[in-house]
């Protein structure tokens, strides 16, 4: 991007954002997403989905909207002192009508991506769907990583989400979905995410294959690659000048919201999205046209 319209977005955005960055931090966890369908149009009713990280935010959108579907849904959630969180996922999802099971764990260890699986299978009998939610940031220049920070993104942005794939691969139905969650900097020049993004890389790559080795099962699998969304994931990393800066990539103006990516995954879930896989697909409002 020229430098002319760096300055041309950042002062559109100077007016605009100033006074809702606050807000938006404050509204990231309570984004409003399912509405009721009737049974007749719940496509997933009978299928089951397990969203990695789903204790809050993207994930929880995803569990909810899978949910309203006809889903059950295992609701997957990392640290044991944020289990009220997932419970509140599930019981959003059971008020959509589904079943929800929980299930916790660093998703870096084989041990939890199994026990993950298991409670699809022990508890509804099968698996068809895979959101590759859980993730984790962290935004420095690359020489000034450390080697536990280069561990931790590797851990569950590579290594955790590879083993969930791995798992899907033996384990999901005959026409199931894999839902790989990556970013929008898989595709642009942004300094100081070399360690996010590059730790993210490898779904775009193993999506490729997974479509092509599972593809004649008629199962898919895309990743979906968000630009900046108003969740505290992203403002745990950025100041309020970034995300004025961030906020401008898009073409409103404005940071993704949670209601902005959800309607992607729900399609991409649905049988309709059959002869959609091995894709990267880029949704932030514009920002990268790739
Ligand atoms: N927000 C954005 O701007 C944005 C943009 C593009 C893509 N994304 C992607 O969207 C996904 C969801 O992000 P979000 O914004 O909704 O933030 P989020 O709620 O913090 O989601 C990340 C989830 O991953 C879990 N997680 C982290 N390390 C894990 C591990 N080792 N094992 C299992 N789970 C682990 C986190 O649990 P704990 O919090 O308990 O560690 C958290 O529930 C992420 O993959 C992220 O990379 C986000």
């Amino acid at each position: 991007m020229s430098t002319n319209r760096r300055k041309f977005l950042g002062a559109i955005g100077a007016t605009s954002l100033v006074g809702s960055i606050a807000t938006q931090q404050a509204n990231a966890q309570s984004q409003p997403i399912a509405t009721t369908l009737s049974n007749s149009e719940r496509e997933l009713a009978g299928k089951v989905a397990i969203v990695t990280g789903a204790r809050a935010n993207l994930g929880r959108g995803f569990a909810e909207a899978l949910a309203k579907h006809g889903a059950d849904i295992v609701v997957h959630y990392h640290r044991e002192s944020t289990r009220d969180q997932a419970e509140e996922t599930a019981s959003l999802v059971e008020a959509q009508g589904a079943r929800a099971a929980l299930v916790q764990g660093d998703l870096g260890q084989v041990e939890t991506v199994m026990r993950t699986f298991d409670t699809a299978i022990e508890n509804f009998g099968r698996l068809d769907i895979l959101v590759n939610n859980a993730g984790a940031i962290v935004k420095k220049p690359m020489a000034e990583v450390t080697d536990e920070e280069l561990d931790r993104m590797i851990n569950i942005n590579t290594k955790g989400t590879f083993l969930c794939m791995r798992e899907a691969a033996r384990r999901i139905s005959d026409n199931g979905r894999i839902i790989n969650i990556g970013t929008s900097l898989l595709a642009g020049m942004a300094p100081n995410y070399s360690a996010y993004a590059g730790t993210k890389s490898t779904m775009e790559e193993v999506t490729r294959m997974g479509a092509r080795e599972l593809g004649e099962r008629g199962i898919t699998v895309n990743t979906i690659s968000p630009g900046p969304v108003d969740t505290p994931f992203f403002h745990s990393q950025e100041t309020p000048e970034t995300t004025r800066f961030a906020s401008n990539l898009a073409v409103a103006g404005r940071l993704g919201k949670i209601s902005d990516i959800v309607p992607l995954v729900e399609f991409l879930a649905l049988p309709s999205s059959q002869w959609i896989t091995g894709q990267t697909i880029w949704i932030n409002g514009g920002y990268l046209t790739r």
